[in-house]
């Protein structure tokens, strides 16, 4: 069935149609027990088993994932989410934990916990660790206030400055500013680079952190990391790295060596647990070994071969409920061991070339936004598209047309029309080469034949959508 044309339930409803029959009841019955609650007035459809099973298997298949399509939406790392973790994490005395169970009946859980804080301080450089954040927007969060209270602990309230590049993700100023931090923005150089003139002159002794983005949401790395860390440290300010995007750097730099104090990293990223659509994530904090005492409830330590949580001694308290997201820990734990350090390593290395194929081939197409090597994304900007009056967007749609998940668009800001694509490591050069091949077609068309790009999509089951009237005004169920 072609999906475009799957009929509404409610459209095949015949009264008195049923998908299950039960049997005669072989007991009393009684009546409901308060019948203010029922309604009579809801049409439900009424159809068969079969005709219900056809509607949401069709259904299912509608939207993009990981697993139907490549999926190359920048800066979200959509990699493949091998099911072996899936198994792993319905193991029965996993599945069944139930959050109020005690330290002393949970040893299993807890000794993942211990052990995923210990592989996370050893990839990161920074020992101190938790996994108590639920995403990685609320391990900005946590990291910034261990930042607070830090400054506070040691009599220096004053410093509430929050220095952020204009690179950054658009998550960090919002979580400083919640943080109770005032967000200075540094600028950019015209390479994609902190400006380090700029960064010179707002540093202060009021700065209480930088927070730098690494990779940087161009998909750069920061040259002059190790300077800037030095100039943030002058001052008596910390270093926060959001490292939502540490698929570019497994097993190659570590944030601790580079001069960094404090940070995060998504697990529904890097370490490949299912996300997109909402869902649970986790986005665990790390420290340095002088800010661990800071860390959120709960953590996890090891005494006399017991795992026990606690509060660390001067901690900015709890997150959330329970042990966080359980599951999402045990997936990344899983997939953490099965890859070992070496596996890892290969992980980033190959993110790193798929990315830059892709730049490679792109780059007499699109218009580069730094003509430096790109890390485990790129950015390419649509410019020259624009001139024949087909924007980011209008490309993005086109390559969902064509069976292509779009890149992220209009992000980082600073970028005109830009689409940042991530490939991530997972997929096959047969693959990427499809996905160029298209772009270059997209690029094409946009010269000799613009309206098939701007009537797309065509193909999907919804065609373009007045996109600021269905944010403000969704409808969401059917109507008659
Ligand atoms: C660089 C960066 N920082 C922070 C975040 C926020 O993470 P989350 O969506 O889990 O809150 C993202 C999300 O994609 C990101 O790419």
């Amino acid at each position: 069935m072609n999906n475009k044309n799957l009929p509404l339930l409610m459209n095949q409803s015949k009264k008195g149609r049923k998908a299950i029959s039960l049997p005669e009841i072989g007991v009393e019955k009684s009546s409901l027990p308060n019948s203010k609650f029922l309604r009579d007035n809801i049409d439900l459809p009424e159809v068969g088993q079969l005709d219900l099973i056809r509607y949401f298997t069709n259904l299912s298949s509608m939207n993009f994932s990981i697993d139907t399509n490549f999926y190359p939406l920048g800066s979200c790392t959509m990699k493949y989410n091998p099911k072996i973790n899936e198994q792993l994490s319905s193991i029965q005395g996993f599945a069944n934990a139930h959050p109020n169970q005690k330290d002393e009946n949970l040893q299993g859980c807890l000794e993942v916990m211990y052990d995923l804080q210990n592989e996370l301080g050893e990839i990161t450089g920074l020992p101190g660790v938790s996994l108590a954040p639920l995403a990685g927007a609320q391990g900005e969060y946590a990291g910034l206030l261990i930042a607070r209270e830090f400054h506070k602990y040691n009599g220096n309230d004053h410093k509430k400055i929050a220095l952020i590049p204009d690179s950054a993700h658009g998550t960090n100023p919002a979580s400083a500013s919640m943080a109770g931090l005032d967000a200075v923005t540094i600028k950019t150089t015209s390479e994609g680079d902190i400006d380090i003139d700029d960064l010179k002159s707002k540093v202060n002794q009021d700065t209480a952190v930088l927070m730098l983005t690494l990779p940087s949401t161009l998909g750069l790395f920061e040259p002059n990391i190790i300077e800037i860390t030095e100039i943030i440290h002058d001052n008596g300010g910390l270093v926060y790295a959001d490292g939502a995007n540490l698929n570019a750097l497994l097993g190659i730099t570590k944030f601790g060596e580079l001069g960094i104090d404090i940070c995060h990293s998504n697990l529904h990223k890097t370490f490949s647990t299912p996300h997109g659509g909402g869902g649970p994530g986790a986005g665990p904090v790390m420290v340095t070994k002088n800010l661990e005492s800071f860390l959120p409830y709960p953590h996890v330590k090891k005494e006399k071969n017991n795992y026990e949580t606690y509060t660390p001694k001067n901690s900015i308290g709890r997150l959330n409920g329970f042990l966080g997201s359980f599951g999402i820990v045990l997936r990344a734990y899983a997939y953490i061991r099965s890859l070992g350090s070496q596996g890892l390593k290969e992980i980033s290395e190959n993110a790193i070339i798929n990315a830059n194929y892709i730049q490679e081939k792109l780059k007499s197409h699109y218009t580069l936004t730094s003509s430096r090597n790109c890390m485990h994304e790129t950015v390419l900007s649509a410019i020259k598209q624009k001139e024949n009056g087909i924007k980011a967007l209008d490309i993005a749609k086109k390559l969902l047309d064509e069976g292509f998940h779009a890149p992220t668009m209009y992000f980082p800001l600073i970028v005109e029309e830009a689409l940042m694509i991530e490939p991530t490591e997972s997929e096959s050069k047969e693959t990427i080469d499809q996905f160029i091949e298209c772009m270059i077609k997209i690029s094409e068309l946009s010269e000799n034949n613009p309206n098939e790009i701007l009537n797309a999509p065509i193909n999907l089951p919804v065609e373009r959508l007045d996109e600021a009237l269905a944010a403000r005004n969704p409808v969401l169920t059917w109507k008659k």
